[in-house]
């Protein structure tokens, strides 16, 4: 996690690393700092908290260097404190470094560096990255203009675990040079300036060219060059790609949060989605060469990802079943990678990641295809980690997502996923033509179906008001609408704190109805006709024990003991879960709201979680 952001130009680099970091605080927020350098030495601020907290230092306002690093932490190694703060420095004060990821070893070259007399001011892993690069520098007898790219190269070769750096150094006071590994960075090309970031969106107002790193590549920077090296410093070239993204999609616009802007975006996000693989009823998917004879030899399916992401899969799993006759298992990434599932080459693996940079996802795919498997990477970023590792990249069209709940990546994956279903079961012919060219009538109709949910929200906004005081919530459903309650359960938990549960609704006399007594509140999700009438009944039960119920269905449902009642359009229950979510989310945000909390930064959460 944490955010990072560089520059190197003409212009003062403190406000465009501050601006930067204000974008990429959906990362991490314990913690920011910067470093520039200013009449030949490095100058390093650096404060506890938000990013705004920066602005409480004396100074800050009068940075006058050109070039400079930032960082916003996400604490793994050392709690928040200034001393833990991003830049750290070497003991001589010649290099700053800030550092996405975790070092693995670091006690390892602590010690190392301890016996060579080096002395350490914070409870960081990356402390020991400036320290290493000084020791190389100090230790290497060539003083050529390559010294410090050397001393960079040999600290990269002695780390282990996962890195995206950002070197300062007052060597080289007009160089800036960033290497990565496992963990995102971009650099952004402008005109007598370069930019350096975690993500496009953060920079995305300055530039629109930017240059993807892959691994291990080491980039050296100045005001109107980039230069790019292998891990051995072997010069490589690399081009240019131009994102479409405009900057306003990475603004409140408006808003009073991303996360309810996100929420209104779903209509259009939806539209792109489906209208970038669906012309005129004809699927076409850019990146996906997939013959049927390969189909035909598929045995199984897993979807692996996390959090949200992983929801998609559940909500998804029964298109697959339904129309491809293939078995489907959902997992998570964390489990997944490491209880050696059954996968051969007849196996075919589907990674849902938003960021296209979580830690877990991109491990259990780099461990299928280990073991023969073909691997498909569903992702909103074009170019992140997770689509360059996979076999095949396919891409939702939500745009930046910057709030830490997800929201318009999920429909959107949801979409896609039931879009990629239906391609294989028309490549396969395993139902009827009939079936999936009814979904696809329904597919064109959910923008519209999403727009009339979200014009009248204030029963939901009532229903938050009544019970945001509450300490736990359960959420029901059946088939996809169980899949749709826990992503419901998941995004009360992340913004509001308050303690919820899903269960299948079937599953409740099974122990968890025990803990329904008075004015407990229940969520019930019933959309599927051929179900709601067991649902109703498991709502009975729990409002005989006391509960108050708020339901959320697209049937006619006549029950004067159900609290609140919230229609959705109807629509296939392959669908469903795109329709039944949204006022899940608006219950979350209108209840975090009514508790006053940061809707967009819930506690302890980053967006982008690059460690296991
Ligand atoms: O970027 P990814 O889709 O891989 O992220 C996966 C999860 O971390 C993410 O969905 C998380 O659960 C969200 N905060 C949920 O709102």
């Amino acid at each position: 996690m944490c955010g990072i952001v560089g520059y190197i130009g003409n212009k003062k680099a403190g406000p465009i690393l501050i601006n930067g970091l204000l974008r990429l605080e959906y990362r991490g927020y314990d913690s920011a700092g910067i470093a520039t350098i200013e009449n030949d030495n490095i100058k390093v601020m650096k404060n506890k908290g938000r990013v705004n907290n920066l602005y409480e230092l004396d100074g800050i306002n009068n940075l006058v260097g050109t070039i400079g690093i930032a960082h916003t932490r996400w604490a793994t190694h050392g709690k928040p404190s200034k001393e833990n703060s991003h830049p750290h420095m070497d003991n001589s004060n010649s290099f700053a470094v800030v550092h996405n990821g975790i070092i693995e070893n670091y006690h390892e070259l602590k010690t190392f560096l301890i016996e060579k007399g080096y002395k350490f001011v914070s409870s960081t892993d990356t402390e020991v990255i400036p320290n290493l690069i000084h020791y190389y520098f100090s230790q290497d007898k060539l003083n050529d203009d390559k010294k410090v790219l050397r001393a960079v190269k040999n600290t990269c070769n002695s780390l282990k675990g996962s890195y995206a750096i950002e070197i300062l150094s007052k060597y080289n006071k007009d160089k800036m040079i960033v290497t990565r590994k496992d963990n995102p960075l971009v650099i952004g090309k402008g005109n007598g300036e370069n930019y350096i970031s975690s993500d496009i969106p953060a920079i995305l107002s300055y530039t629109k060219d930017f240059y993807l790193l892959d691994d291990n590549e080491i980039v050296e920077l100045s005001r109107d060059d980039v230069k790019f090296y292998n891990k051995e410093l072997r010069s490589i070239k690399k081009q240019v790609k131009s994102i479409e993204w405009g900057a306003l999609s990475a603004e409140k616009d408006g808003y009073d949060d991303f996360m309810l802007k996100e929420i209104y975006e779903q209509p259009k996000a939806i539209r792109e989605t489906v209208g970038a693989k669906l012309d005129n009823g004809h699927i076409e998917i850019d990146g996906l060469e997939i013959t049927k004879e390969y189909l035909e030899s598929i045995n199984k399916i897993y979807i692996v990802a996390c959090g949200t992401a992983m929801h998609a899969g559940v909500a998804t799993k029964s298109i697959f079943e339904r129309l491809c006759k293939i078995p489907v298992e959902v997992d998570i990434a964390s489990e997944f990678r490491y209880r050696n599932p059954l996968i051969d080459e007849k196996t075919l693996t589907i990674y849902v990641s938003q960021s296209g940079e979580t830690a877990d996802t991109i491990a259990a795919l780099k461990l299928a295809k280990l073991k023969g498997a073909k691997t498909l990477a569903i992702s909103n970023v074009i170019g992140s980690s997770i689509t360059r590792e996979a076999d095949y990249s396919i891409y939702t069209h939500a745009g930046p997502e910057i709030a830490v709940a997800s929201t318009k990546a999920y429909t959107s994956q949801v979409v896609l996923l039931n879009i990629l279903g239906m391609y294989f079961a028309e490549k396969l012919e395993r139902v009827d033509r009939d079936i999936i060219n009814k979904l696809k009538e329904d597919i064109f109709k959910l923008p519209t179906q999403v727009e009339e949910i979200l014009k009248d929200t204030n029963r939901i906004h009532k229903f938050a008001k009544k019970v945001y005081k509450e300490k736990d919530m359960f959420f029901l459903g059946r088939g996809t609408d169980y899949a749709v309650s826990m992503e419901g359960s998941l995004k009360l938990k992340e913004i509001s704190y308050i303690h919820s549960e899903s269960y299948a609704s079937g599953e409740l006399k099974h122990g968890p109805i025990a803990l329904i007594e008075n004015g407990v509140t229940v969520i019930a999700i019933m959309t599927n006709s051929e179900l709601v009438e067991k649902s109703i009944s498991n709502v009975e039960e729990v409002i005989t024990r006391g509960a108050k119920v708020f339901v959320i269905t697209s049937e006619e449902i006549d029950n004067d003991e159900i609290s609140e009642i919230i229609k959705i359009p109807k629509t296939n229950t392959f669908l469903s879960p795109i329709l039944s979510v949204i006022p899940m989310q608006l219950f979350a945000y209108y209840i975090s709201k009514e508790k006053g909390l940061d809707v967009d930064k819930p506690r302890n959460l980053a967006k982008s979680v690059t460690v296991e």
